[in-house]
């Protein structure tokens, strides 16, 4: 029996299950030598057995071939375990908790993580602030669509779920705490969402639904969801979303028919820099959404932006797009007094009251996401569904712990 299956990037739409080791209480040869850590040994970590771990719209950029990823990359940054090996610096994490991990790693020592930006750690990527599991340019941390992880920092990195029995019934729902319900939130709370706003959320897939959920929880009046997926809007309507097709034109008409004006509150991009043009069969442009959401939104008003923008795509359809520069009408956004809000959601800000809100039955994310279990092995028809564009969130069950 293979020690520890991972999914791995194969290239351009290829992915595959494949033995890479049990993993060591160790940190990335390149992050000790280069972040000047006195050793490579990580007593601060754990090793997790996962019990489920999401594929993501973050993956598929990689998958698609559109980062510099190489092949052979390791996979999975949306990971839930049960801690089977804790480092002898670990003080209050134990065997057998259940904890959620942050996508993004955190060292909880440097400045940033000490004023909770977690999301862009100074400590853990060579490359630049900000790191996680198993993605490009992020540190070179070992990818967790995998049966055992390591956890560099645990105390400061897990959110431990208070009861055993409670979080294996509740999976579905809390193995979205890792990334999307966060990154949904964060999306909406940095675009001012707040009691009776009307808000725009661009993109139906999952970060988006989790993004309109949140909308939802924070008191929004009016949740407009764009995309040009029949069944991911039907989704978003599944839970009282209203939706605008965006193959029919722009989303400002579509708009002004809900709420009798074309601009909304607050807006958010779930979608990046893979975005497609408006009107059947649009090729993609890239700034689409960048665009939208700053004619939209009102003056004064605060955009989230989660949706992922690279240095680098090699897929992209102009030079310019290829290290990341795209036609943004910055002057629009100028002129109404926007507010930008992007990067990497800081995960440790919002998971524990999201949880909160799951354990008590306020949340209903996996609804929402519409959760589907599939078996490690079948990771690569997961991301092939995913790509098709199904409306579904791919949960990972490598040890069928949750079925
Ligand atoms: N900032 C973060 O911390 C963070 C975390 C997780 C994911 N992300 C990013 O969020 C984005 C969404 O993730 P996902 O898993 O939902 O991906 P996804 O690919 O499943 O969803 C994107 C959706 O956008 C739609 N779309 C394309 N062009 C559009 C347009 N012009 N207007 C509206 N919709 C359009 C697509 O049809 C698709 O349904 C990705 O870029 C992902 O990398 C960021
Ligand atoms: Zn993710
Ligand atoms: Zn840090």
């Amino acid at each position: 029996m293979a020690d520890n299956r991972c999914v791995v990037y194969k290239g351009p739409l290829q992915t595959a299950v494949e033995d890479i080791g049990y993993p060591k209480l160790e940190v990335p040869e390149d992050v000790a030598s280069t972040m000047g850590m006195r050793t490579q040994k990580a007593p601060h970590g754990v090793i997790l057995k996962i019990v489920s771990t999401n594929i993501c719209g973050s993956d598929q950029h990689m998958v698609r071939g559109r980062t510099t990823a190489p092949v052979g990359q390791t996979l999975g940054h949306e990971i839930t375990g049960e801690v089977v090996e804790a480092g002898e610096d670990v003080q209050f994490i134990k065997e057998g908790d259940i904890c959620s991990v942050p996508f993004n790693i955190a060292c909880g020592r440097c400045r940033n993580c000490k004023e909770r930006q977690t999301g862009i750690c100074l400590n853990v990527n060579p490359a630049r602030a900000g790191s996680a599991y198993g993605y490009v340019d992020m540190g070179g941390w070992t990818g967790g669509q995998a049966d055992y992880v390591m956890v560099p920092f645990a105390d400061f990195n897990l959110l431990p779920f208070p009861d055993r029995d409670q979080a294996l019934e509740k999976i579905l729902d809390l193995t979205m705490l890792s990334d999307i319900f966060p990154t949904g939130y964060h999306g909406c709370y940095k675009a001012g969402v707040t009691t009776g706003s009307t808000v725009y959320v661009a993109g139906a897939g999952p970060v988006g639904l989790a993004a309109a959920h949140s909308a939802q929880l924070l008191g929004a009046s009016v949740v407009i969801v764009g995309d040009m997926i029949p069944e991911r809007l039907e989704q978003a309507r599944s839970f009282g979303c209203e939706t605008v097709d965006l193959t029919q034109g722009s989303p400002g008409d579509m708009i002004e028919q809900i709420l009798g004006t074309p601009e909304v509150d607050s807006a958010v991009d779930a979608v990046g820099f893979e975005a497609r043009g408006h009107g059947a069969d649009a090729e993609e442009q890239p700034a689409t959404v960048l665009n939208d959401i700053m004619s939209i939104t009102r003056a004064g008003g605060e955009l989230g932006i989660p949706g992922l923008y690279v240095t680098g795509d090699p897929g992209a359809p102009d030079p310019d797009a290829e290290e990341g520069t795209l036609k943004v009408r910055l002057g629009l956004g100028w002129a109404k007094s926007h507010s930008f809000h992007t990067g990497q959601c800081p995960v440790m800000m919002y998971n524990r009251g999201l949880m909160m809100s799951i354990l008590h039955d306020k949340a209903q994310i996996a609804k929402a996401v519409n959760a589907t279990v599939l078996p490690l092995d079948q990771a690569p028809d997961g991301y092939q569904q995913f790509d098709s564009g199904v409306a579904k969130k791919f949960v990972l069950d490598p040890h069928g712990m949750i079925s």
